[in-house]
């Protein structure tokens, strides 16, 4: 996926991504909290390291991925390369829909 700059970018499929400035480049990061879908393009950079989810403040590292709020929770953090000039993210394959019966094992495992 082509990267311009800071902001979100929706895929072709409709997934969509927050792109985001940090001091040593850009970063590439799934849209929707892990925990409950919240809308992270609205959320906060601090310490220039770290995303902050605007519903529960939920904080993400953004290197990582990792959560120090709750670790069972963790960011997708897309690789991103330039390439000839042009910045790209590695956001991979859509997921595939679960089958009931796997939805069902996930929210047992909740
Ligand atoms: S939805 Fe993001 S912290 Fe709860």
């Amino acid at each position: 996926m082509r990267v311009d700059g800071p902001g979100v970018v929706t895929t072709d499929d409709g997934r969509r991504f927050v792109v985001l400035a940090l001091s040593d480049g850009l970063r590439v990061v799934d849209a929707r909290c892990p925990h409950n879908g919240g809308p992270l393009e609205e959320g906060w950079v601090r310490e220039d390291r770290v995303l902050v989810c605007p519903w529960h403040w939920y904080r993400f590292d953004l290197d990582t991925g990792a959560c120090d709020t709750s670790p069972q929770h963790v960011l997708r953090v897309h690789p991103v390369r330039e390439i000839d000039g042009v910045t790209y993210a590695d956001v991979g394959e859509p997921a595939r829909a679960m089958s009931w019966s796997e939805r069902l094992r996930a929210h047992a495992r909740e």
